[in-house]
Order: C-alpha cells, then sequence, then structure tokens
C-alpha cells in the first residue's frame, strides 16, 4: 500500500461533485432550484446536444449581487441556511451550497449574467474549468441567466457513461416536466435549437400544467383528493381504474414542492389501488405533500430524491384513505367497465385486461375437441440439462392443467412436460412479427385513425424513435401540440396492436439500454413488440387457450427458447421419473 496523502482541492471538488451531478438532467435540476428559490416566476431552460454542450438557465428571480457572486461559485456557499440548526426546517429546495460548484469543477466554461431587481446594472461572470477568469459590470435584465457548456469535459470517466443526446433530452425532458407539475404558478419553457419540448404559462389552476403534462383525455379522467391533519396537509389527482399505464412513470410524488421518490407513499398508492387496477398495471397519480419541515429529513441524499420521515407511517396512511374515497366516490362506473379485469385480489383471470389482449383470444376459436391434441409434426423431447436440444417429430401431447397460473402441465408419451405459458406466447408473437416483417406486411392500416395524447417526454422519445417506429409498421403523425394521428399499427396477422399501447412501447424502447434509437438491429425491437403484447405469468387459462397456444408454438421454427433465449418448455421422462421415484 503506498503512503496516505490529502487529495488537491480540484479531485475533493470533482469527486464531490460526482454526487451529485450525475448528467445534464441535473444540472438542469440544479439551476432551475436555484431559480425557484430566488423567486422567478418564469424559467426558460435551453440544452444542445441533450445538455452535454449546452445548458443554458434564464430567470427573472431576484438575481444575485456582484460581491455574491464569485462566493456563489464557492463550496459550501450558500445564502439558505446559517447553521445547523436551519437544517431542521429548510424551506428552500436549496440548503447544501454545493451545487453551483459543483457544475464549475466539472463544466468547461461557466458564464453568469445577473442583475438584482433594484439594481442599475448587472453582473457577468465567466468561469473556465472551475477557476473564475472574469467579472465585470454588464446591462441585462433583472434575474439570473447561467449557461453551462461541455460538461464533463475534463471528467473522462463520467462523460463514458452518458447516454445519447436524444437519450439525456428525454431525461432533461421529465425533469422540467416534474418541476413544472409542482410549481404551477411558474412558467417553464424548454427548448433545443428553435423546437420547443415543453412549455407550461403560471397559473392559479393546477389543471393547467396537467394538461400539458398528460393531455385532456387523461386530465378529465383524473379525481383530486385532499387530506389533512395538524402536521400536513396532501393534495393531488388519481386516475380511474381505466386509467392505468404498464409501469410507474406516471406517480408523481412531491414532499414541500420537491419532486422525491418515496417508497412509502408510493406504496401507499398502490395499496388503494390493489383491488382496482389489474395486477402488473400503475395508476396515474400526482401526490404533493406539505408537510411541517421539522418532521421530515430532507439532507440524507446528495441530490436530495429522497428523504426521511418521522411519521411515514400516519402519512401513507392517510394516502391511501384519501385516495381510496376519491376513487369509490368517483369511479363506480369505471369500475363497472372494467368488471372481468384480474386484480391483486381478486384474479378473475379467464378475462384479460384491454392491455392484455394476446393473439391467443383471437385464434382460441370454439375448438373445444377431445383430447388428446394431436399436434402435427411433433415429437417433443427436452433434455433437462440442456433444453435447448429438443427433437421434433410426430407427437401427442395431452394437457393436464395449469399451475401457479404460469406453466402448462401436460403429458406425452415420454414423460411430463412443463411450458412456461408467457416464454411461449412470446415466441410465438415474436415469430409472426418477424415474419410478417419481412414480408414486409406488419403494418395494419386502421380502418379509422385514433389519436393520442403525448407527454412532453414521450413526445421526445417519439421523435428520436420515429424512424424506427415507423419502420416496424406503426404510422403516426403529428396533429398538433401534444396530439398525435396513428393510422397504422404492427400486426401479428391475428390481432393487431392497440394504439394505445403506444405508451407503453416508448417506455419499453425507452428503458431498454440494449438497443438505442438508431438501432439497426430490428430483431431486438421485435421482441420488445412480442413481449409487450404476450399473455402475461399470472392469467389463468382455459383449456381451449392452451391447446392454441401449444399448437400455435410447435407451428414455430423454433418451438425450444422465448426470443430471449429462455427455454420455453421442459420434459421429465419416464427415465428421470423413475429415478426421482427411486423405480431405478
Ligand atoms: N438563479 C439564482 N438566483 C439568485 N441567486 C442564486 C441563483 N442561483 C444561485 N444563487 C445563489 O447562489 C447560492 C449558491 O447556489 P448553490 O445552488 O450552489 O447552493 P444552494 O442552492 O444554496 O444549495 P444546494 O447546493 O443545496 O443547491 C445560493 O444559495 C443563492 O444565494
Ligand atoms: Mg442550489
Amino acid at each position: 500500500m503506498q503512503k496516505i496523502r490529502l487529495l488537491d482541492e480540484d479531485t475533493i471538488n470533482k469527486i464531490a461533485a460526482g454526487e451529485v451531478i450525475e448528467r445534464p438532467a441535473s444540472v438542469v435540476k440544479e439551476l432551475v432550484e436555484n431559480s425557484i428559490d430566488a423567486g422567478a416566476t418564469r424559467i426558460l431552460i435551453e440544452v444542445t446536444d441533450g445538455g452535454k454542450s449546452l445548458v443554458k438557465v434564464t430567470d427573472d428571480g431576484c438575481g444575485i449581487g456582484q460581491e455574491d457572486l464569485s462566493l456563489a461559485f464557492q463550496k459550501h456557499a450558500t445564502s439558505k441556511i446559517s447553521s445547523a440548526v436551519d437544517l431542521s426546517s429548510i424551506s428552500t429546495l436549496g440548503f447544501r451550497g454545493e451545487a453551483l460548484s459543483s457544475i464549475a469543477s466539472v463544466a468547461g466554461l461557466v458564464e453568469v449574467h445577473t442583475k438584482l431587481r433594484s439594481a442599475l446594472s448587472g453582473s457577468y461572470m465567466k468561469i473556465v474549468d472551475g477557476g473564475v477568469s472574469a467579472i465585470k459590470d454588464i446591462g441585462c435584465p433583472a434575474g439570473t441567466s447561467i449557461s453551462v457548456r461541455d460538461l464533463f469535459h475534463n471528467v473522462p470517466a463520467r462523460l463514458k457513461y452518458l447516454k445519447s443526446a436524444s437519450a439525456e433530452l428525454v431525461r432533461v425532458t421529465e425533469l422540467v416536466t416534474e418541476m413544472a407539475i409542482i410549481n404551477y404558478n411558474i412558467s417553464f419553457e424548454l427548448f433545443t435549437g428553435n423546437r420547443t419540448i415543453f412549455k407550461s404559462s403560471r397559473s392559479e389552476d393546477w389543471n393547467d400544467v396537467l394538461l400539458k403534462v398528460f393531455g385532456l383525455e387523461t386530465v378529465k379522467r383524473l379525481i383530486p383528493f385532499r387530506a389533512e391533519s395538524r402536521s400536513f396537509s396532501l393534495k393531488g389527482a388519481v386516475g380511474g381504474p381505466l386509467c392505468t399505464r404498464s409501469g410507474p412513470d406516471w406517480i408523481y410524488v412531491f414532499v414541500n414542492g420537491r419532486p422525491v421518490s418515496s417508497r412509502a407513499l408510493t406504496a401507499g398508492l398502490r395499496e388503494a389501488y390493489r383491488t382496482i387496477i389489474p395486477l402488473g398495471k400503475s395508476p396515474i397519480a400526482v401526490v404533493s405533500l406539505e408537510i411541517n419541515p421539522t418532521l421530515i429529513d430532507v439532507n440524507v441524499h446528495p441530490t436530495k430524491r429522497e428523504i426521511r420521515f418521522q411519521n411515514e407511517e400516519e402519512v401513507a396512511k392517510a394516502l391511501i384513505e384519501a385516495v381510496s374515497e376519491a376513487l369509490k366516490v368517483k369511479a363506480g362506473s369505471e369500475i363497472g367497465i372494467g368488471q372481468g379485469q384480474a386484480t391483486a385480489e381478486q384474479p378473475r383471470g379467464k378475462i384479460l385486461g384491454p392491455g392484455e389482449i394476446t393473439d391467443l383470444t383471437v385464434a382460441s376459436v370454439a375448438d373445444q375437441s377431445t383430447f388428446p391434441l394431436e399436434i402435427a409434426g411433433c415429437q417433443v423431447k427436452v433434455d433437462l440439462e440442456n433444453p435447448e436440444g429438443v427433437e421434433v417429430g410426430p407427437s401427442r401431447l395431452r394437457i393436464l392443467g395449469q399451475v401457479l397460473k404460469l406453466y402448462i402441465v401436460a403429458e406425452n408419451e415420454q414423460g411430463l412436460m412443463l411450458i412456461d405459458q408467457h416464454a411461449a406466447a412470446e415466441r410465438i408473437r415474436f415469430e409472426r412479427l418477424r415474419e410478417r416483417y419481412g414480408q414486409k406486411t406488419i403494418s395494419q392500416e386502421l380502418v379509422e385513425a385514433v389519436t393520442i395524447e403525448l407527454s412532453p417526454k414521450e413526445q421526445q422519445i417519439l421523435e428520436s424513435w420515429k424512424e424506427v417506429l415507423a419502420d416496424i409498421g406503426f404510422d403516426i403523425d403529428h396533429f398538433g401540440g401534444s396530439t398525435y394521428n396513428i393510422r397504422a399499427v404492427p400486426s401479428t396477422g391475428y390481432r393487431l396492436e392497440s394504439p394505445q399501447a403506444i405508451h407503453d412501447i416508448l417506455s419499453d424502447f425507452f428503458s431498454q439500454g440494449r438497443i438505442g434509437p438508431d438501432s439497426t438491429n430490428i430483431e431486438e425491437v421485435l421482441k420488445i413488440l412480442a413481449c409487450r403484447g404476450s399473455i402475461k405469468s399470472g392469467h389463468e387459462m382455459t383449456n381451449s387457450e392452451m391447446r392454441t397456444l401449444l399448437k400455435d408454438l410447435y407451428a414455430c421454427q423454433n418451438p425450444h427458447t422465448c426470443p430471449h433465449g429462455r427455454p420455453v418448455a421442459v420434459l421429465l421422462d419416464i427415465a428421470q421419473l423413475e429415478r426421482i421415484f427411486g423405480r431405478r
């Protein structure tokens, strides 16, 4: 081991900055938070190259005096607290006094234009590679404008981990959206080049900004709720039982104006929805908690994304009650329509939820003829050690039933077979999509175009994935604002992709690290599409569904593995069964 030494100031700063500034969206977050703390009513955010070359935030807040300007960029310099005592009653978004110094230490160039509201002239400051290179008087409007150029140019390790400009832009968009939702009394505008990505106007009415984020159709279905207690108040809006998403991306939780990830509150929300939405679906929700700051600790996470509560259970309970009550009052009629969907409490698996209609439901014609089923040209033999070593020849397969709502149990003359229903369905869908893609027949025109509304983040993902989406059969065009027309969708020949599924597909595309929007690997894209529409585990299957699934599976070119390479079926042959039971 080498001798222990103290690190130099520059290295210390870069290490510390790593915690606060992870990517361009972190710069946007810190600058926008400062603008909000400065009392801005309008915040303008410009990014270039997803924020990698430029993030510029301009506000009309209180401004910074010249004597404070260089101090603002030093470590532990803040105007928001003066001693540790203040930590227990924080009412501003910032308080650590490290954001600007962190940004300056990892950016190539930072420029500030700022003017106090009461001052006659403003100030300009330039910081190159973390060092102040100029401060001077300048004429500029009241407020502050900070440009951050060439992020991480001196931290190659970090630079390497940044995603493409379009992926970073999606994160920036999400961040701005989040800040705009909770600060609806402030106007926000995010743009890149001459394209406006998000724009909201300050308003007293929360719905105005929710409209920009979720679109009219969703906002119409949001149900408001409120709850008060001595130490906190909760308010927000939640989607009805038919307003669901495949992931939690439309759950926004804020505590004292701060977007947070709170496991307790999200779990509370899910609890309120437990018996009303299908398994595996997420609700749409905006939750704002205002709580006495002495009851929370916001200083537990460098980016303040997590906070600690003294009375977490009490708050979660109040949330469950308020949301349950809201859902009860307004959603009765919607629940009626949704009957038949499997919910966490009462699985009624035989009827599929709208997003889960698979090839099976269409293909499972009323063919209830008797077992055993003849599977043409298939002899199935699976070696447990090597599940891919399957031979196919003539065989009869008798379906015995389903276990754990996941595996189909069957027998043939060789032994006992277990088939993973999701893996099988995925394989079938994948091959059908691939075939139709190859034949250039994947795209199926809709009888009537369907109108959908996309959130700013979704629009951003759509923008970067539009060529791939067109390639796999989506014909989507921009109608104006957040509205898009879908004229054609991918089809397996048995089932059309639901136009509404575009929300989930966009979110799947974005969350898949493996492929990018410039992907030429269309198989990977088709795998996502195949997985999305396939029958899931947890779905109780009828005999005829199981039969159709197996028939379709063994009509596949490769029935042995799912598109991701996992085995679809295993066989416990007679010899293995005999060994297990000590007959041999
Ligand atoms: N847009 C702005 N308008 C007015 N003052 C600002 C602005 N941005 C920064 N400042 C001043 O610079 C100081 C340092 O900002 P910085 O973001 O580094 O620290 P902070 O906001 O106090 O704490 P944190 O590190 O938690 O964000 C702030 O305390 C504030 O006084
Ligand atoms: Mg700050």
